[in-house]
């Protein structure tokens, strides 16, 4: 697992669902500057809450999918009104607006330490290599009980995605 990804340096659940939102459709190259910038421009999920969409869009510009903004903006807002704090449990987590599995498994690894199982592209190229080297459409139903067996073993499940997805 890389370090020096700022992503990496905190175990905050807003700015892990701030970062793996980014993260989603965009090179993580091109999301370090945005995600400091964003997050010097909303350091909360009550600051998010609170400004308008408008100063969002204007922090996410140029990163694309807008959608993406929008969704994060409701969250915050959903958050707020719940209290402010965010969720743990991975119902309470989908509930949020724009976080699907996902999401919600990687909030919960990366801010939680928690054992969970969760798949995007890079995470899914390993288990096929060492898995299924011939394998054509392989889907994601039959890595899951590969990525259970392996998440049982390990000690921190933030750090063994972090050296997955890097590895990916
Ligand atoms: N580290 C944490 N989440 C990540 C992601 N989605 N892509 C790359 N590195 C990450």
């Amino acid at each position: 697992g890389r370090h020096e990804l700022p992503w990496r340096k905190t175990h905050n659940p807003y700015r892990v669902m701030v970062s793996e939102t980014m993260l989603q459709q965009t090179q993580v190259q091109r999301v370090i500057p945005y995600y400091r910038n964003f997050l010097k421009r909303f350091p909360s999920v009550e600051a998010l809450a609170e400004a308008p969409l408008s100063d969002v869009l204007k922090a996410w510009s140029g990163l694309g999918y807008n959608r993406r903004a929008k969704m994060l903006h409701e969250a915050a807002k959903v958050v707020a009104t719940r209290g402010g704090a965010m969720p743990r449990t991975r119902e309470e987590l989908e509930e949020l607006p724009g976080v699907g599995a996902y999401t919600a498994g990687a909030i919960r690894a990366f801010a939680y330490d928690e054992p969970e199982v969760f798949i995007e592209t890079n995470i899914r190229t390993v288990l096929i290599h060492h898995f299924f080297p011939r394998g054509r459409s392989v889907t994601d139903k039959r890595l899951v009980p590969i990525l259970e067996a392996c998440i049982a073993e390990v000690n921190s499940p933030r750090e063994w995605y972090a050296a997955l997805m890097d590895y990916g």
